[in-house]
């Protein structure tokens, strides 16, 4: 396969021989080349500004090749297709994802030859296409919501002779059962709730897959479920974080800002003050302070301000109701204050949560586990028996 723009073939060496690909999966990332999956116009990530930028392979192929051999995400869809032009849209809604993640759930899965797959999240194919190098392509299902994205995915994956996978356009929450049982299921979107739906559609010790989060924070890990004998649960452990998009009817929609706090001042907030400071509680990107938060509180989102000449503020909203909450961390000060409004006491509730983290020796993304059944999901610490969040 040649590019089109200069004649440099598509590879999938760089990847192959990157240190994250382990070498049980190295054969399938050098014979199915990522830039194979690629628009030509496409927002990798740039780790040096932090965003998304616009790289179009007519106009700078050697930039469009740097990226697509890189370890970032790439951005191939904004807005669920609304957006065009070159400029990043608004929404990130289809992408290609981070090299280093797709090895990792690829490992975790645990695919050998001819068992079936089916994967929830289509995207550009590339995934679908290395499940199809591993357990054949015949053997592979995979769901995208998207029409022009699972349309445009079925074309490349005939062009790079994976053909016999079978994309089928649809709500993946609902798996594909006229293909069931499978031995394995991949979410390549972030789960909240629903999960039980593939499980019933796995075999008994077959493997589920996926970033599970709430909407605390973008802060999701991935969960590896092992089907149960009786097929009617499935538990496992987290193993890393991710930061994935979520599936189309799971984002989180809340009302903007001036929908719950007033346009001046802060109304008739109470005000209160707390010890806790940003050092501890800002830990940074993928921080498991804000997992475990999120599972002790729920309907509750948080948004960090910029800090500005010293003062950070910190947001909280209530989803299914207008409270809010904001703690003001202020540079060189023992105390921040709160200011909390509405029917929860939200910085109460997250605080209590994140003291409860602490408490419990600042466990890590692998200490924590799910279990799903038919009508409950719990997530646990260390056992099954010890859930902290249903
Ligand atoms: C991160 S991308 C998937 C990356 C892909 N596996 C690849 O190799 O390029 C997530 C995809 O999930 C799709 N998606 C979102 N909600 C979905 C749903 N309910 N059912 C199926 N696909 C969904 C999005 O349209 C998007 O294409």
């Amino acid at each position: 396969m040649t590019d089109g723009y200069g004649g440099r073939p598509d590879s999938g060496r760089p990847l192959a021989e990157a240190g994250f690909v382990p070498a049980d999966w190295a054969p399938a990332f050098a014979a199915v080349p990522r830039t194979a999956f690629l628009p030509g116009l496409m927002w990798p990530h740039d780790a040096a500004s932090g965003r998304a930028v616009a790289v179009d392979r007519a106009v700078d192929p050697e930039a469009w090749h740097r990226y697509a051999d890189a370890d970032v995400p790439i951005v191939t869809q904004w807005d669920d297709g609304a957006h065009t032009g070159t400029a990043p849209g608004t929404v990130f809604t289809s992408s290609s994802s981070m090299p280093s993640v797709v090895a990792s759930m690829l490992t975790d899965l645990d695919v050998r030859p001819g068992r079936r797959v089916l994967e929830i999240g289509t995207g550009t194919g590339w995934n679908a296409a290395l499940l199809a190098h591993r357990a054949g392509a015949g053997n592979v299902v995979s769901v995208e919501v998207d029409p022009v994205v699972a349309e445009s995915a079925r074309q490349a994956l005939r062009r790079a002779g994976y053909g016999g996978v079978r994309v089928v356009t649809g709500d993946g929450l609902l798996g594909h059962p006229p293909g069931a049982p499978y031995d394995r299921v991949i979410a390549t979107c972030g789960v909240r709730s629903g999960l039980f739906t593939w499980v019933r559609q796995t075999a008994p010790g077959g493997v589920v897959v996926a970033p599970w989060g709430t909407y605390y924070t973008y802060t999701e890990a991935t969960v590896r479920l092992v089907v149960a004998g009786d097929g009617g649960s499935a538990s496992g452990h987290f193993t890393r974080p991710v930061a994935f998009m979520r599936l189309r009817a799971q984002r989180l929609v809340r009302p903007g800002h001036s929908a719950y706090v007033p346009a001046r001042g802060t109304g008739d907030a109470e005000r209160s003050t707390t010890t806790v400071t940003e050092a501890e509680f800002l830990t940074g990107d993928l921080d498991v302070a804000g997992f475990a938060i999120g599972l002790r509180v729920p309907h509750c989102t948080h948004v960090p301000d910029r800090k500005q000449a010293g003062r950070r503020p910190v947001w909280f909203y209530g989803l299914t109701d207008r409270s809010w909450a904001v703690v003001v961390f202020r540079d060189g000060q023992d105390t921040a204050i709160v200011h909390q409004s509405g029917k929860r006491r939200l910085w109460d509730e997250v605080s209590a949560a994140f003291r409860w983290w602490q408490d419990q020796g600042r466990p890590g993304f692998r200490r924590f586990g799910l279990t799903v059944t038919a009508d409950r999901q719990a997530v646990w610490l260390d056992e099954p028996s010890n859930v902290v969040s249903r």
